[in-house]
């Protein structure tokens, strides 16, 4: 796969009209990830955003939460100087810090698979309780998303490999959610699937 130039032309294809998804719509998200995170009894303090682009989560945390501590990154220099992230590869980056909640949104069918295992280690060593993540798998190409307005020209895995990948740091809560196994925040039974208990 071809370096990727994450530079003005992408981020007007894929933000602009008919883009893959809006501020409006990642207000609908956020709002409910951050309610459903103070219903488990965790209070977010920290947020970090991986493969920002244009920010949403970091605009909506800002606007909404602004005692909380909020880090973007990206690995383009047109979406750092544009958006206003701090310039890291998350193949290649490992935060001195612990988030309560890292995003990593529609970002990891960008790097191969031997960059994506180092990524997913970085946002485990990264996430103190949930990763939300969004990655669309082979699956999801071939029959859910939307081929004019979703970026088609990348790695295809499956789900079974990026469980594999997550399984050894996160067990999948649902609904993009995954919680650290080294969190201490409790969940019931049946709030995750059979066999993802601790
Ligand atoms: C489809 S956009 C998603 C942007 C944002 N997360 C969202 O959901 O709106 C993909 C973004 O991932 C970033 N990206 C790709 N590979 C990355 C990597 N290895 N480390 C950090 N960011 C990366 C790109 O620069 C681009 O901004």
């Amino acid at each position: 796969m071809p370096q990727r130039g994450f530079d003005a032309a992408y981020y007007d294809k894929f933000y602009g009209r008919g883009s893959v998804h809006t501020s409006a719509q990642i207000e609908h998200l956020a709002t409910g990830v951050h309610s459903l995170l103070a219903w488990w009894g965790l209070e977010v303090r920290s947020f970090l955003d991986v493969g920002a682009g244009p920010g949403f989560w970091r605009d909506w945390y800002r606007a909404n939460h602004p005692k909380v501590r909020v880090v973007s990154t990206d690995v383009s220099d047109y979406a750092c100087a544009t958006y206003g992230h701090k310039k890291a590869d998350i193949a290649a980056w490992r935060p001195a810090w612990r988030s309560d909640l890292v995003v990593c949104h529609s970002v990891l069918q960008y790097p191969d698979n031997a960059a994506v295992h180092t990524a997913i280690e970085n946002l485990a060593a990264a996430c103190r309780h949930f990763l939300y993540l969004e990655v669309p798998t082979a699956h999801d190409f071939d029959d859910v998303v939307d081929p004019m307005a979703t970026d088609m020209s990348v790695q295809r895995r499956s789900g079974t490999w990026y469980r594999r990948e997550l399984g050894r740091h996160f067990r999948q809560v649902g609904g993009g959610l995954w919680l650290s196994r080294d969190s201490t925040v409790p969940m019931y039974e049946l709030e995750m699937p059979a066999g993802d208990r601790r």
